[in-house]
């Protein structure tokens, strides 16, 4: 008899044959994500979950798994999570860290670019039969190379964002955590937010999603933006009112956007955004390499089994329920 139980929400890219010696494992097959009355219903009865962003994990949820000893997160955000229920109840909270850094940060590379040089749009017309003939003034885009950068959050994915910059010969401004070691090793300069928006032509948000980040980005941040500013967001959706976002791009007070997390998520086939050529959405794939993936779900098992086995968990992010 297998001595403890878990349920995995969704199908993962991972071998859990060592899992299943220790464990009888649920893996919730479906492609949507279990609904929350169902997921409260199986944690009554497990000692480990693993979930991921789209699962959420509340108070009640938590204070429901009365066998629970750990929550394995499939991520490095969590904000989907009520990391202080489970402290309370001395439960670990484990998540992904580090394996999908360079994969975001190519990945909010890949938006800058699209979105500076319209590379959607002329995809768009090339297969609308327009491309007529070379012409001067068609899809004129930004200058990536020497343009001033601002990085909203210089944690693990803001700076392996600020790397690349470099290779672009950008100047670059940070707001958020200051850290002087960073800012030698990195030729980055931190200034306070409003400092950020009016001097950056590209601005890309590399921040969790917290009360003081929600709606960072409403009419008063872009506002205060250059006309000819991009937006990048690869963090979470939530970071940037999509009512406020909608009024900049069509009023002109930022050029464009490139959104990889919205508010909600999916974005509403009906979204007035969806309408703008000036916005590239797609679909929070920022980690999406398939190594990458592989790597969180070994990470998310490895988290796992250890707070099964009352271990340390590899990567946690609540370590005071160690104390
Ligand atoms: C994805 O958004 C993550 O937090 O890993």
């Amino acid at each position: 008899m297998s001595q403890f139980n878990v349920f995995i929400t969704r199908q993962l890219p991972a071998d859990l044959n060592p899992l299943q010696q220790i464990a009888t494992v649920e893996v919730w097959p479906e492609r949507q994500p279990p609904p929350y009355d169902l997921l409260l219903e199986k944690t009554k009865s497990i000692d480990g979950l693993l979930c991921l962003l789209t699962d959420r994990v509340d108070r009640h949820l938590i204070d429901t798994g009365t066998s629970l000893k750990v929550i394995s997160q499939l991520a490095v955000g969590y904000d989907n999570i009520d990391i202080a229920a489970a402290t309370a109840r001395t439960i670990p909270v484990g998540h992904t860290p580090d394996v999908l850094t360079n994969a975001t940060a190519d990945f909010a590379w890949a938006l800058l670019m699209a979105a500076a040089r319209r590379v959607v749009e002329g995809d768009r017309l090339t297969r609308a039969g327009q491309w007529q003939t070379w012409e001067p003034d068609v899809l004129l885009g930004a200058t990536i190379t020497g343009a001033t950068l601002g990085i909203v959050g210089l944690g693990r994915i803001g700076q392996a964002v600020a790397r690349r910059a470099q290779g672009f010969e950008m100047q670059i401004l940070y707001t958020g955590h200051r850290n002087l070691e960073l800012e030698r090793s990195l030729r980055v300069q931190f200034v306070p937010f409003e400092q950020l928006l009016h001097e950056s032509d590209f601005v890309t948000i590399h921040a969790p999603l917290t009360a003081e980040t929600h709606h960072l980005f409403g009419d008063r941040a872009f506002a205060q933006m250059k006309r000819s500013a991009i937006l990048v967001n690869t963090a979470r959706g939530a970071i940037v009112d999509p009512d406020a976002l909608h009024r900049a791009l069509t009023q002109g007070d930022i050029a464009a956007a490139a959104l990889d997390v919205t508010e909600p998520e999916p974005i509403p086939t009906a979204s007035p955004l969806l309408t703008l050529e000036n916005l590239i959405v797609t679909p929070h794939i920022g980690s999406a390499s398939r190594q990458t993936r592989e790597k969180m779900a070994q990470m998310a098992i490895a988290n796992l089994m250890a707070g099964l086995g009352g271990d340390r968990l590899p990567h946690c992010v609540n370590p005071e329920v160690y104390q």
